[in-house]
């Protein structure tokens, strides 16, 4: 089990997180390295570390002087546009241009635009439930979880919502151990539709976030398109696959602790709180960085050049910071999680998130109050940096 790549011959000294025993189960190894080597490295990538304990995640999150957000994705992928701005301005971009890149997008995404969101979500999940109604057994990934934040995030952009399928197929974060010429290419696909989505843009101006980039300024200037393309583009990549891991994520859990899913049903007032336990316990996104100066974390000595992933989720479980951190507990009063991620780049669309997962689970939960996994071996992960549920048959009946 390894995926396009050697298998791993340590997991301190040799780790790929892109590994198919990583996507399966990474906990065992988190544990292991948190006891035995908290800073872990690997050769592979040009040279990458892996922090595990809460403590060394959050120091390299809020330390934006010895690390850059120009390269998010571990890859041997040449990087195009280099900081300060990045590819998908804000959360490839580092200060000063990230605030103002960041204020940009922060009303479209903020409380009240979500609010408004609410009932067009929710149809959205009742119609993909009953393309499906009658099944005794319903691939909740592929068939519910995996459909439901394009089509918002393609309302959110103003583009045709049968789109979001397209969408879906651009983002392949997985081949990232593929060499980069190797690897098929659907993001060029996917910068071609932007651009056809720009220019019918500025053609028809109208009331959704890409008109409203287009109309934007940065630094006083007119946005550049790169930047206009690049920010579409990470709502695409940080929108989609992120929201459906983390509603798989919780129906892969719920269909395995019916106490759980018996007080969500009885005590609704719980969800916000189970929310958050969920999230915490099974977050998708592991982000990285480039050293740009000389660092030493966890006695590591860090050097220009090199990568560090920040495996949010692994912070998550780290005993230091959360008792019975390897444990769901769904009424968990205290949880500050890093699962949206720390720092200046912390989720810009964590209210939006949030309220597509809380839809999701309470339109499942209505039409089947109870639900088993139908072959727990099928169960498929994506591993890499965003790990999410693939294939998840339940069954319904
Ligand atoms: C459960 C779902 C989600 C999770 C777990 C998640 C996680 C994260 C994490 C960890 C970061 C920090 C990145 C870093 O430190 O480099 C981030 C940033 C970001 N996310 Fe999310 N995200 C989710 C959903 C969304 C959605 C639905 C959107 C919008 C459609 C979104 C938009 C963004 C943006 C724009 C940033 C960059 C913010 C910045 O750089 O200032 N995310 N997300």
């Amino acid at each position: 089990m390894t995926g396009n790549h050697e298998p791993v011959a340590d997991w301190a000294t040799d780790f790929d997180h892109t590994d198919l025993k990583w996507a399966a189960d990474p906990f065992p190894i988190w544990d292991d390295l948190r006891e035995s080597c908290p800073v872990a490295h690997s050769e592979r990538y040009g040279g990458v570390w892996l922090p595990t304990r809460h403590e060394d995640v959050a120091a390299i999150a809020y330390d934006t002087e010895h690390f850059s957000s120009s390269g998010i994705i571990v890859s041997d992928e040449p990087q195009f546009m280099g900081p300060p701005v990045g590819m998908a301005p804000p959360i490839t971009s580092d200060p000063p241009f990230h605030a103002e890149a960041r204020r940009l997008i922060l009303q479209a995404l903020g409380p009240k635009a979500v609010a408004e969101l609410e009932p067009i979500t929710r149809a959205w999940c009742e119609e993909l439930l009953d393309r499906v109604s009658g099944q005794p057994v319903i691939d909740a990934a592929a068939d519910y979880a995996e459909n439901i934040p394009g089509r918002i995030v393609c309302h959110i952009l103003g583009f045709p919502l049968e789109d979001a399928d397209l969408l879906k197929e651009y983002i392949q974060l997985e081949l990232v151990d593929m060499p980069f010429y190797e690897r098929p290419m659907p993001r060029v696909m996917m910068f071609e539709y932007l651009r056809d989505q720009v220019m019918d843009h500025v053609a028809n101006p109208r009331d959704d976030l890409t008109s409203h980039l287009l109309a934007s300024t940065h630094s006083g200037e007119p946005l550049e398109l790169t930047h206009v393309g690049g920010t579409m583009a990470l709502l695409i990549i940080a929108g989609i696959d992120t929201t459906w891991s983390s509603i798989g994520a919780a129906l892969w859990h719920l269909a395995q602790h019916p106490d759980d899913r018996d007080r969500l049903i009885k005590e609704p007032d719980l969800m916000p709180i189970a929310l958050e336990e969920l999230l915490r316990a099974y977050a998708p996104v592991t982000m990285a960085r480039k050293v740009v100066s000389e660092v030493e974390i966890g006695g590591c000595p860090m050097k220009p050049g090199d990568w560090v992933l920040l495996p949010f989720p692994s912070a998550n479980r780290d005993p230091e910071h959360f008792d019975r951190a390897d444990e769901v507990v769904i009424d968990r009063a205290e949880n500050r999680h890093a699962t949206f991620g720390l720092g200046i780049h912390r989720c810009a669309g964590s209210n939006l998130a949030r309220m597509e997962m809380r839809v999701a689970l309470e339109t499942w939960l209505d039409r089947y109050p109870t639900f088993t996994l139908d072959d727990p071996g099928g169960v498929r992960w994506a591993g890499g940096q965003v790990r999410g549920p693939r294939a998840l048959a339940l069954r319904v009946a």
